[in-house]
């Protein structure tokens, strides 16, 4: 592909989806992008000209099949959940175009955690025990196990992340089991229960959380980077669960030799097992972990098939390497000639979202957001958009989640105060902006000790 030719389809309409097209649209060989949905500010992130499509899903499989025939589309990208679910990469590959993204076979590790579950078991990956349930059968499961452990139940299929629920004791098993079951009836008709890592023996011990991100060709896999998330509403990691309330990268907890381990023993016996069942895996791989510093061990909390969110919005900025040749390598089977480069800055990205986010927003809904052409014009801020409608030179609320600020630098501590002074000039209409105020927090505290 020369210079300038290619056009791209990206599958995704939030913020993952904006750092996706700011990082193609650096490539030279990139003439223009496409996005289904996509969101009004990705134009403003783009050094090529974006065409958007809001008023399709993700899953509209047709209707995208439709658009790439129409704009000869080089490569998509499936960057998005449910269309690795609902088939998408499966449906391109079929038409001859190149696309990056696991099959909906491979991408089965993403949407059934059942499916993921039974297959860490039959490798051997570190992860929790676990049992696979219906209706109420999960309430003799619990009963029948000791005292003093805790439990997290959560929803077979996909539901944003936020179909998880904490069983503290045994006595809230019923009332847990029924709100999964209310709640998600689709994605929990079947759920897991395992036990919560670090209170499942004593002595107890709380894990810290990290996102680790590859990319496979099916032949074989780079790292792409690791990031932190703060996926509860509220500051101390309190509230509801979100789909991700800020991010920060590149962590201090995931060290070289971290990374080294979790290679050797989750990343490649799983894609490994995943290919000897005939789901080779094409794509960017997510692993969800825990680790555990007093154990000294690393856990498996969940696999997803697609960049994080808002993971990909502190990794993707400081991506070096050309995205295009990346990708294409991917489709070409040729990653082993890719050299994956990225820069040394620290970022952290906040989001901004609606007042009353995740449950109840709709009252914000057509507010007016102030001062985010001032908060994207600063220095070493990058502005991605998700639910955010652009009206002339104005902007709307149009979702929960409504945009991220990111800031970089080269400690966390600039990164914080970078991204927190670009917030500073966000207002929506009525007092109605919600965003934490302690995202990242543990690497504040690391790079403070640090340097004691
Ligand atoms: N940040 C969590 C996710 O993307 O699933």
């Amino acid at each position: 592909m020369g210079k300038e030719t290619g056009t791209v389809l990206v599958i995704d309409g939030g913020g993952r989806g904006s750092a996706l097209v700011d990082a193609y649209s650096r490539s030279p060989h990139v003439k223009r992008i496409l996005a289904v949905p996509g969101n009004d500010l990705m134009q403003l992130v783009s050094e090529k000209p974006v065409q958007i499509f809001p008023e399709l899903k993700t899953a509209d499989t047709a209707e995208i099949l439709e658009i790439i025939k129409h704009n000869n589309v080089d490569l998509v990208d499936v960057a998005q959940d449910n269309a690795i679910e609902a088939g998408l990469v499966d449906a391109v590959a079929k038409k001859g175009v190149p696309v990056v993204g696991p099959t909906k076979r491979a991408g089965e590790i993403e949407w059934s955690k059942a499916f993921a579950r039974n297959l860490g078991k039959e490798i051997g990956l570190p992860q929790p025990e676990y049992g696979i349930f219906k209706m109420m059968e999960g309430v003799e499961y619990v009963l029948e196990q000791p005292d003093n452990k805790s439990w997290f139940i959560k929803a077979d299929g996909l539901a944003e992340g936020k179909a998880v629920l904490p069983i503290e004791e045994k006595s809230q098993v019923k009332s847990r089991i029924r709100k999964l079951l209310r709640e998600f009836p689709d994605a929990a008709e079947t759920y897991l229960i395992e036990d919560w890592i670090g209170r499942e023996q004593e002595p107890f011990e709380e894990g810290e959380e990290f996102s680790y991100f590859v990319i496979s060709d099916g032949k074989s896999f780079k790292r792409l980077g690791s990031a932190q998330d703060q996926k509860r509403l509220l500051n101390n990691d309190q509230g509801d669960n979100t789909g991700g309330m800020g991010s920060s990268s590149t962590p201090f907890l995931v060290t070289q030799e971290m990374s080294a381990t979790i290679d050797r023993e989750i990343i490649e016996p799983t894609l490994r097992e995943l290919k000897k069942l005939g789901r080779e895996y094409k794509g960017v791989l997510y692993l969800g972990g825990i680790y555990l510093q007093n154990r000294k061990k690393i856990y498996v909390v969940e696999f997803n098939a697609r960049w994080g969110d808002p993971e990909a919005q502190v990794i993707l900025p400081g991506l070096k390497t050309d995205l295009f040749e990346l990708s294409q390598a991917v489709v070409k089977k040729k990653l082993k000639n890719i050299d994956i480069q990225t820069d040394s800055k620290y970022r952290k990205a906040i989001a901004g979202v609606s007042l009353g986010y995740p449950n109840d927003y709709q009252g914000v809904l057509g507010k007016q957001i102030y001062g985010l052409d001032e908060a994207m014009k600063m220095n070493g801020i990058k502005l991605y958009g998700a639910g955010v409608k652009k009206e002339g030179n104005r902007y709307y609320a149009a979702g929960g989640r409504l945009f991220y600020v990111v800031g970089e630098g080269d400690t966390p501590i600039d990164a914080k105060e970078r991204a927190y002074s670009a917030m500073a000039r966000v207002s929506v209409e009525g007092n109605n902006l919600h965003f934490r105020t302690d995202t990242g927090w543990q690497d504040i505290e690391r790079f403070r000790k640090m340097n004691e």
